[in-house]
């Protein structure tokens, strides 16, 4: 039997196939001068190039671009310096033959379209090179957090999708109900028997698991109904949650910074060839500088992130804006949220490296955050990177449980569905903490990319569901 390659396998194994008889299979991405077809299969960004024999011109009319086919052929060592080897058919299959007028209209022509013509064909961007480099980055990185949090005694959590709390108290939820909502409001005939939403955040529920499996991680899809249009946001996106028993927030921003310098390096090691790609698109579209991308990650790894209070933060802001440096839009004020504009300023002008900034005020944050000795501030912590603003959120949780009751009364947190988390504050509770990685987020960052649409496979937006 001949022994089938994967196109990323041949080209790397090359030299030690010369002469043999190998089967790929893959998609037409060029034929010229009727005899040398370009062969992609997902693999990898690089092609094969395959030399049509003689024998198969009856087949000529039918290699069209984007067409399936499957190959036989002996590895030979290529004339051309593109390429180490080539492949010398014998036999040509086509699985199916794309009509080019049809093809004409679709992204697979090859020719430069713009990503937002990508997204409108979303089931067939896989099949360019963009969207498959960016593909397989994606893959990289959730592997490798798997790989990190195994490889440092973490277990892997699945907390419920299906919900009956709002974890962060804030935003609109996606309501899940198998009744007539014209007919009947009365959620106790509903199918749960009360009413259920897509979670926003594994958090509670990690929380719990940590209480007794001590480091504790979530890596799932989460919903949030708010109607954000922006290139940071999706309705239904994907988040890794660590949580960690008897981690104070200090040890908790330490792994946060580990574990993200971890993946970025990891990336580097292991996606070079698709990074490459990425930064010559990168250079040719944005007009950004050579090796723009590969000195925004190094800069990553190269110093420690800079951490500070959100007080000092204020002050920055605000003396910056004194000495008349920036103009914001929303005024100053302690106690206010940090808008975009505000960790924009402080990470790609003011420090130029990623910044943490912690001990947020009360009132700009969720219930279960830890209340510092000054009744005003909790023990929150949020990570800001370059272009992509906050990547990270997180905190040391309210352990104590008087405290943590009077705040979820405070902030109208529903007490009766919510008794089962207060109930951990009464069993043995202890210091921990955890934070909330954006995937998606992280992929755009690693990628370059402007648009969070454009890393994941089928976006979910405010009006936009389709595929
Ligand atoms: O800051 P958030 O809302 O934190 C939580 O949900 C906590 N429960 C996490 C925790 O402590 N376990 O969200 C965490 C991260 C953000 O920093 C951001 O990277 C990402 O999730 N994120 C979004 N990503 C894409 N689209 C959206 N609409 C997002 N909202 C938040
Ligand atoms: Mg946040």
């Amino acid at each position: 039997m001949i022994r089938k390659y994967l196109i990323k396998e041949l080209l790397n194994k090359g030299k030690f196939l010369i002469d043999k008889e190998v089967l790929v299979e893959g998609w037409i991405r060029s034929f010229r001068y009727s005899i040398f077809i370009t062969l992609n299969d997902g693999s990898t960004i690089r092609n094969l190039q395959i030399v049509l024999s003689k024998k198969l011109d009856k087949i000529i009319k039918k290699i069209t671009i984007g067409s399936s086919i499957r190959v036989i052929g002996i590895v030979k060592k290529s004339i051309g310096i593109k390429q180490y080897i080539e492949l010398q058919s014998s036999d040509i299959t086509i699985y199916e033959s794309v009509d080019p007028k049809i093809l004409q209209k679709s992204i697979l022509q090859p020719k430069k379209h713009s990503l937002e013509k990508l997204r409108e064909q979303a089931h067939l961007r896989f099949r360019t090179n963009i969207f498959s480099c960016i593909m397989r980055i994606r893959h990289h990185i959730a592997f490798c957090i798997h790989k990190y949090f195994h490889e440092h005694d973490f277990f892997y959590i699945h907390t419920p999708i299906i919900t009956t709390s709002n974890c962060e108290g804030t935003g609109k939820m996606f309501q899940i109900t198998t009744m007539d909502l014209k007919n009947s409001k009365n959620y106790t005939k509903d199918f749960f028997k009360c009413q259920t939403y897509l979670s926003v955040s594994g958090q509670l529920e990690a929380e719990t698991a940590s209480l007794g499996l001590g480091k504790v991680y979530t890596f799932g899809p989460v919903f949030r109904a708010e109607n954000s249009n922006t290139s940071r946001h999706l309705s239904e996106f994907w988040m890794i949650e660590p949580e960690i028993a008897f981690y104070h927030l200090e040890e908790n921003i330490n792994l946060a910074e580990n574990f993200l310098k971890f993946i970025v390096r990891y990336i580097i090691d292991n996606s070079i060839e698709d990074l490459i790609f990425l930064n010559q698109c990168l250079e040719k579209w944005n007009q950004k500088k050579k090796n723009f991308l590969l000195e925004k990650l190094e800069l990553i790894l190269k110093f420690p992130f800079k951490q500070i209070s959100y007080t000092e933060a204020i002050k920055i802001l605000d003396q910056e804006e004194k000495k008349k440096k920036i103009k914001f839009f929303h005024p100053i004020i302690w106690g206010m949220d940090l808008q975009s504009e505000h960790e924009q300023y402080l990470v790609d002008k003011y420090f130029k490296i990623p910044v943490i900034i912690f001990d947020y005020p009360c009132r700009v944050k969720a219930f279960y955050m830890r209340m510092n000795n000054d009744g005003k501030t909790v023990r929150a912590m949020d990570i800001l990177f370059p272009e992509i603003g906050e990547i990270v959120g997180g905190s040391q949780r309210e352990e104590r449980y008087d405290i943590l009751l009077q705040r979820m009364k405070d902030t109208n947190i529903d007490i009766n569905k919510l008794w089962w988390y207060l109930d951990t504050r009464r069993f043995g509770s202890v210091p921990h903490s955890g934070f909330g990685l954006g995937f998606d987020r992280l992929v755009q960052f690693i990628t370059g990319m402007n648009n969070i649409r454009d890393v994941i496979p089928f976006p979910r937006t405010p009006n936009n569901a389709e595929f």
